[in-house]
C-alpha cells in the first residue's frame, strides 16, 4: 500500500546503519547463547543469517544500481561491496553447516565475519550511504523502508 504523501521519510544512511546495529544485537544475542544450548543458538544464527541476507538483497537490488550508474570510480566500489556481500555470506554458510553438525564452537568463523562485515560496514557509512541522502527520490526510500521492515514485502521495481 502506498505511503500518504506527507508521510515523513527518515534519510537512508539512518535507515539503513539503523538496520546494521540492528543486525549487531543480533548477532550478539547469537553471541551470548551458550554451546549447550544448540537449538536455541541455531535459531538466533539463522534468524540473524536472514535478517542480514534480507539486507543484502535491498542493497543490491534498490540500491547500488543507481549508486554505480554513470560514474567509474563508484561502480569499482560497487563492485568491492558486490565481492564484500559474497565473503559475508560464504562465512554465513560455513557457520551454518557447524552449527547443523552438531553443538560446537563457531568462535574462529564469528572472528573471520566480524571483520569482513565491520569493515564493510564502515565503507558503506563512510563512503556509500550519505551518496542516496542526497540523491536517492523519496519512493525509493519508501520502498527501502519496507522491505527492511516488512518480512514478505517485495517492492515492484525497475527504479
Ligand atoms: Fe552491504
Ligand atoms: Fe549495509
Amino acid at each position: 500500500m502506498e505511503a500518504p504523501v506527507n508521510d515523513p521519510v527518515e534519510p537512508p544512511s539512518q535507515l539503513l546503519s539503523g538496520d546494521h546495529r540492528e543486525l549487531d544485537r543480533k548477532f550478539e544475542e547469537f553471541q551470548a547463547t551458550p554451546i549447550s544450548r544448540s537449538d536455541e543458538r541455531r535459531e538466533r544464527f539463522d534468524e540473524f543469517a536472514a535478517e542480514l541476507h534480507r539486507h543484502i538483497v535491498v542493497e543490491e537490488r534498490l540500491l547500488f544500481p543507481p549508486f554505480g550508474e554513470g560514474d567509474s570510480s563508484r561502480r569499482l566500489l560497487v563492485e568491492l561491496m558486490l565481492d564484500e556481500h559474497r565473503r559475508i555470506e560464504d562465512v554465513l554458510q560455513r557457520v551454518r553447516e557447524r552449527l547443523a553438525a552438531g553443538p560446537r564452537s563457531t568462535e574462529d568463523l564469528e572472528s573471520e565475519l566480524v571483520n569482513v562485515l565491520w569493515a564493510h560496514n564502515t565503507r558503506e557509512e563512510e563512503s556509500v550511504y550519505p551518496w542516496f541522502d542526497a540523491h536517492l527520490p523519496v519512493d525509493l526510500v519508501r520502498a527501502v523502508d519496507r522491505e527492511l521492515h516488512e518480512p514478505g514485502t517485495k517492492s515492484p521495481g525497475p527504479w
